[in-house]
């Protein structure tokens, strides 16, 4: 980190306290409070890290009140448009966008690790049928370290990268023998002569009697939804995986504690909610009477699929994810999809509406991707397996850089204690 060329200063009791000011190479300045408790001994408050920094990084940028979205520069618009999965997967884990042989290689050493150790088929047949797949993952994530222990020395360069290749390499398998097994049906094992996002639908929707034939433009939007969700700078998943690596944790458990993370309603389930919201809502005429329970302040509801903690113009993913609706639906002839025009008509009432627009509330990357997966044939409960194993890039991407990190530090936040001051131990007959 460079030297700080500016201070901001802090006065409490009469005392001042001079704190660094860092400037980033773009966004707002940030201000270096480390020293702040051993010299002042006061914390700072932010529950919700709402104007906390924790760490610094190089991988992606967020503008969230120009709706920009950079990966290692890069806009995700272009990415989308241009780019495809694997060679944004290797873009954000090393930083440049791979020559062809570099693409090549890498894409060979993703492909030769899509199988999973035969032992693990049977450690998928503990779970319940009924299981949902994201429990599923998380467990089978989680149990990874037992299964590839030549992966789990963090301080081994070599060992951080076979595990980054398996975790990009497997998941795909892992989501869907996830849902194989939740519909009973067998495991299809993957495919080395198809491309990433071919052989996920390809392994989610063959079955021995039949083959799977995969539609390419299926497979480009299948590519195009692994894209956008790639990577998405300190979000609650990413802090979460971050977190856990920060105690020298094995990558394994790291991002099965990010999977755990992202399935929350307010994070990564909210693609699942939106659908049930938008099948809930069924027709265009009910559409008045949600965004009145929305802003009325005794519901619950909320829109789901609508505002984000950063984004406060517009999603740029979600106008990406739009247009791949409309071209999906329209290359499988259900253009005039219920759902969609609920969705359609729900965004432009809500989006005219002043308690909209004050908040500044928007689409958002899971407005439109639940249709389009949906269209596809997976199930609602597949939505949110499907962002972790996109995000798994990101997860690992992040994980890499934290460790790698010479001022790495186990994460441990402060509070504001609000409770009992000491009080003595009182036996239980005088209670
Ligand atoms: N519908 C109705 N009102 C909302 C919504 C919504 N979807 N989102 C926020 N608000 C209101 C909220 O009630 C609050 O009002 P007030 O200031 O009067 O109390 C105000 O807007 C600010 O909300 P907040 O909860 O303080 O904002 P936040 O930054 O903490 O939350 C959010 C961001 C994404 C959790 C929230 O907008 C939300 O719950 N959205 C629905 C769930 C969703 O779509 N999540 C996916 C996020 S994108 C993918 C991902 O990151 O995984």
């Amino acid at each position: 980190m460079a030297e700080a060329s500016k201070t901001a200063s802090l006065t409490i009791d009469g005392q001042t306290y001079e704190l660094p000011i860092h400037t980033p190479t773009v966004g707002p300045d940030v201000v270096d409070i480390r020293k702040l408790y051993g010299q002042a001994n006061v914390f700072t408050y932010d529950p919700g890290f709402t104007s906390t920094a924790a760490c610094d990084s190089e991988i992606t940028y967020i503008d969230g009140d120009a709706g920009i979205l950079l990966h290692r520069g890069y806009p995700i618009d272009q990415l989308a448009e241009k780019s495809h999965f694997l060679e944004v997967c290797y873009l954000l884990l090393y930083g440049e966008l791979p020559t062809a042989d570099q693409l090549e290689d890498f894409e060979h050493r993703v492909t030769q690790h899509t199988m999973l150790h035969e032992q693990m088929a049977f450690f998928f047949r503990g779970f319940r049928r009924d299981a949902h797949p994201m429990a599923v993952m998380v467990g089978v994530v989680g149990a990874m370290s037992a299964f590839y222990h030549d992966s789990t020395d963090i301080t081994d360069p070599w060992q951080r990268e076979v595990a980054s290749i398996r975790l990009i390499a497997k998941m795909p398998t892992i989501a869907a023998w996830a849902y194989k097994y939740t519909i009973g049906q067998p495991f299809v094992y993957p495919r080395n002569d198809l491309d990433y996002a071919s052989n996920f639908l390809r392994m989610c929707f063959s079955v021995p009697a039949e083959d799977y034939q995969v539609n390419p433009i299926l497979s480009r939007a299948m590519d195009r939804i692994f894209t956008l969700h790639a990577d998405h700078e300190q979000n609650a998943s990413t802090s979460t995986v971050r977190l856990a690596s920060s105690s020298g944790a094995n990558p394994f458990a790291c991002i099965a504690a990010g999977i755990a993370c992202l399935w929350g309603p307010a994070h990564g389930g909210a693609n699942q909610a939106c659908l049930e919201m938008l099948e809930e809502i069924g027709t265009v005429e009910r559409i008045p009477e949600f965004i009145a329970r929305a802003k009325d302040k005794n519901d619950p509801f909320r829109l789901m699929g609508f505002g984000h903690r950063v984004y406060k113009n517009f999603d740029p993913r979600a106008k990406v994810m739009k247009q791949s609706a409309d071209e999906v639906l329209e290359l499988l002839g259900i253009g005039d999809n219920p759902k969609l025009q609920v969705a359609k008509e729900l965004e432009k009432q809500a989006l005219n509406d002043p308690y909209f627009a004050e908040k500044k509330l928007f689409p958002n990357v899971d407005f439109y991707s639940g249709i389009i997966l949906e269209a596809m044939g997976f199930p609602t409960s597949m939505f949110t397996p499907i962002f972790a194993l996109a995000r798994t890039v990101g997860w690992i991407s992040q994980w890499k850089e934290q460790i790698s990190d010479p001022q790495l530090k186990i994460g441990r936040p402060r509070q504001l204690y609000q409770g009992m001051t000491e009080r003595d131990y009182i036996d239980v007959e005088n209670r």
